[in-house]
C-alpha cells in the first residue's frame, strides 16, 4: 500500500513538475519572441528571436551565407533574407548553437555558450544594480541598454558596416568618441574589414572619407559638408535627409516618408544607398560611391581631372602636362600634372591683380581635396576671386553659396569632371596659359594632348578623328545603356530625391520651361513685339495660371526668408530665374547672388552691387544696402510684369519712357488699372477683383521706401486674402528718373551691352 502511494506520489510530483515545466517552457518561448526586452529573467538562446515594440527590427543569432559561424544581429523585420544591419560579436563567433544572450551577473548584456564561456559583452563598468538592467530593440534599430531612468549603451554607439535613419557617424576628436562604419571582411565574415567610412570633421563643413588600412589610404571623400548636401555627391539633392548635429560633430539622416533608406560600406569599400523595394522583397542599390574609376581618390594624381565619359579618363588641368609623359601615355597616372608656365605672382609677389595671373574656370567639378575655408562667411565669387589672387600661395578658388569661399594652396587633387551640377573650380594660371586655355576653348575638339606638340602629325589628326569618332560612338552607347539602366532599375539621381519625395529643381529630371522661354513663346511679356504669333498658346497663361504662379514664388521667397534652416536673400528675382514645370509650377533659380544671413542679421551691405538692373531697388543701387525687404521688392516688379504682360526695362507707353513701375503708379493715381492689365487675360469671367488686388499689392512691394514695404508674409497673406483690407501705397520708386535713361547709362557706363539679360557683377561703390 505505502509503495504504490509512494509510487503514486512521485508520479503526481512528476506531473505537476511537467506541467510546470512545460508552462514555463511555453510561457518563455512566447514572451521571449513577443518581447523587445531582455531582463536578468529573460533570455535570448540560440533559437529565439527578440522583436521591436513596433515589429519593424528583429534581434537573434544568425550565421551569414557559407558560413556555419554563429552571431548574434539585428535585420529588419521584412527582410527575408534578414540582412543584416548590425553585429554584435562581430569578431568573435561561437562554433555552435548553444549560445544565449542574457544579463550577466554584472548587469551587463552578454553573449554565452553553452559551457558560459562569454564571447561578448557591452562592457559596461560600475553597474550598482545589475538587477535593474533592461535591454531593449527600439523600432529605429538601435538595441539600448538601459538601467533605472538611465541608458548606458547602446547598438548605435558601435555601429558596424551600415548607416541607419536616426544613427550617426563622426566623433570628437577631443573627447576621442568616434562614430565610424567598418566593412565586413567578407559577405561571409562580419569582423572588422579593411574599410572604414568616417566624418572628417572640418568646422561647419566636414565630409565623408573611406579609408583603406586604418587611416593610410584614402579611397573615396564626398566632398564638403554644404549645409544640405555634400558638394562631392552630384546625386544628392534634397534638404531634409542629411544634417550635422549643432556641435558640428556628427552627421545624421531621417526617413520621415519610410522608405528605409540605409546605407552599406560593403567588403569592397563601396558605400552603398540601399532602399526596401516591397514589390521585389528586396534592396536595391539606389547609388553607389564607387560608381566610376574616378571616384577612386586621387586616379590621376595632383593637377590631374578625370572624367570617366572620356575614352582616356584622366588629363591634365588646362595649363599643366604630365610630370612623366611615358608612364602617362600608358595609363599610369598616378605621377599626375606639373605646371607648364610657373605662376608670375611667384616673382612679382604681392602685385597688381591686372598684370599678374588669372583664373580658368572648370565647370561642373568635384573640387579638389584640402580645401581651405575662408571664415568670412557671407563673402561673394568675385570677393572669393581677390581673397585667392592676393595670396601668392593659393592655387584655385571656388564659391558654395552654402559654404562660401573655398581656396585651396597645395596639390590640387581627386578633380571629377561631372555632367551635371557639381561645383566650378578656378585655376589660378599665368597669363600666357590663360591665352592658351582662351584659345583651346574656342576650340571645341581640344584635347590636353594638343598641348605637347602632336598636332603638326597627320597621322595624329586621324588618330584625333579616330578617338573623337570614338568617344561618340561610347557616348551614344553609354546614352541607350543610360537610359535601358535607368528604366530597369531607377537607378539614378532622383532615388535621393524619392526617398522624400521632393522634386528636385533639376532641369534634367523635370521638364522645365524658362518663364522668360514661355513668355516668349506665348509672346505674353513683349510689350513691344506685339507680332501676333504660336496665337493658340496665347491661352496658355490665363489668369488663374498667372495666379498660381505669383502665389508660388512668394511661397518660395517665403520659405528662404524664413523658413529654411539658412535666411537667404536671393538678390537677383527676376522673370528669367523662375522655372516652370509641366504644370507651370513655378521654381526659383540661380542662386549665384544669394546671401546667407544670420539668425538675427536683418540687412547687409555690399560694396559690390550685383543683381539686375530694373529689379533692383533703390537703396541696394545707391547705397549697396540689401535686406529682405530688396527681395520684395524685386518680387513686386515680378508680379507686376506678370500681370501687365510687360517686361519692366522694356516698356515704352505711347512713346513716354515711363518705367513700368511709373506707369502703374500713374495709372493707380488715376484710377484706371484695369489699362495694366495684359489685354489677353481679360474675359467675362476674369475675376478683376483679384487682379486689382495683385496690382495693389505689387505696388506695396516696390515703394520707394525699404520700410514700408511688407514682409513678405505679409505679401503672401495679402494675395491669399488672409489680409483684406490692404493699405494705400505710397510713391513708388523710378517713377520720375525715366527709368531707362539712368539706368541705362549707368549700365552704359559699365560696358553692358544688354539691361534685362545681364547680371551685373563689376558695379564698385566708393
Ligand atoms: C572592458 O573595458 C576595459 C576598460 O574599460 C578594457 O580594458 C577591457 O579590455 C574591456 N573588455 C572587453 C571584453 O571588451
Ligand atoms: C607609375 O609611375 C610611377 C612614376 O610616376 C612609377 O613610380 C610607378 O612604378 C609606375 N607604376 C607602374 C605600375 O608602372
Ligand atoms: C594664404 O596666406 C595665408 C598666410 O600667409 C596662409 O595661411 C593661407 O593658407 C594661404 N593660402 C590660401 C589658399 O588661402
Amino acid at each position: 500500500m505505502s509503495r504504490l502511494r509512494i509510487i503514486h506520489r512521485i508520479v503526481n510530483r512528476f506531473l505537476i513538475f511537467l506541467h510546470f515545466s512545460i508552462l514555463f517552457f511555453v510561457f518563455q518561448t512566447c514572451y521571449a519572441v513577443d518581447s523587445s526586452t531582455i531582463t536578468p529573467t529573460k533570455a535570448i538562446t540560440d533559437s529565439q528571436t527578440l522583436s521591436s515594440t513596433g515589429g519593424v527590427f528583429k534581434l537573434g543569432f544568425f550565421s551569414p551565407p557559407n558560413s556555419t559561424h554563429r552571431y548574434v544581429g539585428i535585420w529588419y523585420e521584412f527582410d527575408p533574407r534578414q540582412n543584416i544591419v548590425w553585429v554584435a560579436n562581430r569578431d568573435n563567433p561561437l562554433k555552435d548553437s548553444s549560445g544565449t544572450l542574457r544579463i550577466a551577473d554584472d548587469g551587463n548584456i552578454v553573449i554565452v555558450d553553452g559551457r558560459g564561456v562569454v564571447y561578448w559583452t557591452t562592457n559596461v563598468s560600475g553597474i550598482t544594480a545589475p538587477k535593474n538592467s533592461v535591454a531593449e530593440l527600439l523600432d529605429t534599430g538601435n538595441l539600448e541598454f538601459r538601467l533605472p531612468n538611465n541608458s548606458v549603451w547602446q547598438s548605435f554607439d558601435h555601429p558596424t558596416h551600415t548607416f541607419l535613419p536616426g544613427m550617426k557617424i563622426g566623433g570628437s576628436t577631443v573627447t576621442g568618441k568616434k562614430l565610424e562604419l567598418t566593412s565586413w571582411k567578407s559577405e561571409s565574415d562580419p569582423s572588422t574589414g579593411i574599410f572604414s567610412l568616417m566624418l572628417e570633421l572640418l568646422g561647419d563643413h566636414p565630409q565623408l572619407v573611406i579609408w583603406r588600412n586604418g587611416s593610410k589610404f584614402r579611397l573615396w571623400r564626398s566632398g564638403p559638408w554644404n549645409s544640405i548636401i555634400f558638394i562631392g555627391i552630384p546625386e544628392m539633392t534634397y534638404a531634409q535627409a542629411f544634417s550635422l548635429s549643432e556641435d558640428n560633430m556628427y552627421i545624421s539622416f531621417k526617413d520621415p516618408n519610410k522608405m528605409y533608406p540605409q546605407f552599406v560600406l560593403d567588403h569592397y569599400g563601396a558605400f552603398l544607398g540601399e532602399q526596401w523595394d516591397a514589390d521585389r522583397d528586396s534592396w536595391y542599390d539606389f547609388w553607389s560611391s564607387q560608381s566610376n574609376t574616378c571616384d577612386t581618390y586621387g586616379t590621376c594624381g595632383s593637377f590631374g581631372s578625370c572624367n570617366p565619359s572620356n575614352l582616356s579618363i584622366c588629363s591634365c588641368l588646362i595649363g599643366f602636362k604630365p610630370r612623366f609623359e611615358d608612364e602617362w601615355s600608358k595609363g599610369n597616372w598616378s605621377g599626375g600634372c606639373v605646371r607648364n608656365t610657373q605662376l608670375e605672382c611667384q616673382d612679382s609677389g604681392f602685385g597688381n591683380p591686372n598684370t599678374v595671373d588669372g583664373f580658368k574656370k572648370l565647370e561642373s567639378v568635384k573640387v579638389p581635396d584640402n580645401a581651405i575655408v575662408s571664415l568670412l562667411l557671407i563673402s561673394l565669387l568675385e570677393d572669393c576671386k581677390m581673397i585667392c589672387l592676393r595670396n601668392c600661395s593659393c592655387l584655385a578658388y571656388s564659391y558654395d553659396i552654402g559654404i562660401g569661399c573655398m581656396t585651396w594652396d597645395e596639390n590640387l587633387v581627386d578633380i571629377q569632371q561631372f555632367t551635371q551640377r557639381g561645383t566650378d573650380l578656378y585655376i589660378r594660371l599665368a597669363p600666357s596659359d590663360i591665352d592658351l586655355a582662351l584659345k583651346n576653348s574656342t576650340n571645341p575638339a581640344r584635347k590636353d594632348s594638343t598641348d605637347h606638340g602632336l598636332s603638326k602629325d597627320g597621322i595624329v589628326i586621324i588618330v584625333i578623328i579616330a578617338v573623337l569618332v570614338g568617344m561618340l560612338a561610347i557616348s551614344i552607347c553609354a546614352y541607350l545603356f543610360w537610359q535601358w539602366l535607368t528604366k530597369q532599375r531607377g537607378y539614378i539621381a532622383s532615388d535621393w530625391d524619392n526617398i522624400h519625395q521632393e522634386t528636385p529643381d533639376n532641369p534634367d529630371q523635370v521638364k522645365v520651361y524658362k518663364f522668360q522661354e514661355l513668355a516668349i513663346a506665348t509672346n505674353n511679356f513683349s510689350g513691344a513685339n506685339m507680332l501676333g504669333q504660336d496665337p493658340t498658346k496665347k491661352e496658355c497663361l490665363d489668369w488663374k495660371k498667372r495666379f498660381q504662379i505669383i502665389e508660388g514664388i512668394s511661397r518660395g521667397m517665403l520659405y528662404l526668408h524664413r523658413d529654411s534652416r539658412l535666411r537667404v536673400i536671393h538678390r537677383d528675382l527676376k522673370v528669367s530665374n523662375i522655372l516652370l514645370d509641366e504644370d507651370l509650377n513655378p521654381k526659383i533659380s540661380d542662386f549665384g547672388m544669394a546671401r546667407i544671413f544670420g539668425g538675427n542679421e536683418q540687412q547687409g551691405s555690399t560694396r559690390r552691387v550685383v543683381g539686375t538692373l530694373g529689379y533692383m531697388p533703390p537703396e541696394y543701387i545707391m547705397d549697396g544696402r540689401f535686406s529682405e525687404k530688396s527681395d520684395v521688392f524685386s518680387f513686386g516688379v515680378l508680379l507686376l510684369e506678370v500681370v501687365s504682360g510687360r517686361k519692366t526695362t522694356s516698356f515704352h507707353h505711347l512713346g513716354q519712357s515711363l518705367s513700368l513701375l511709373g506707369y502703374a503708379w500713374q495709372l493707380w493715381n488715376e484710377c484706371k488699372m484695369e489699362l495694366l492689365i495684359d489685354p489677353t487675360i481679360l474675359h467675362e469671367s476674369t475675376p478683376l477683383a483679384e487682379i486689382f488686388r495683385c496690382i495693389q499689392v505689387g505696388l506695396l512691394c516696390v515703394q520707394e521706401c525699404a520700410r514700408d514695404r511688407p514682409t513678405m508674409s505679409t505679401t503672401l497673406s495679402m494675395l491669399t486674402s488672409e489680409i483684406t483690407s490692404l493699405p494705400t501705397p505710397k510713391q513708388t520708386a523710378f517713377i520720375e528718373r525715366k527709368v531707362s535713361t539712368p539706368l541705362d547709362s549707368f549700365a552704359h557706363s559699365l560696358g553692358a551691352a544688354s539691361v534685362n539679360h545681364l547680371t551685373i557683377t563689376h558695379i564698385e561703390g566708393r
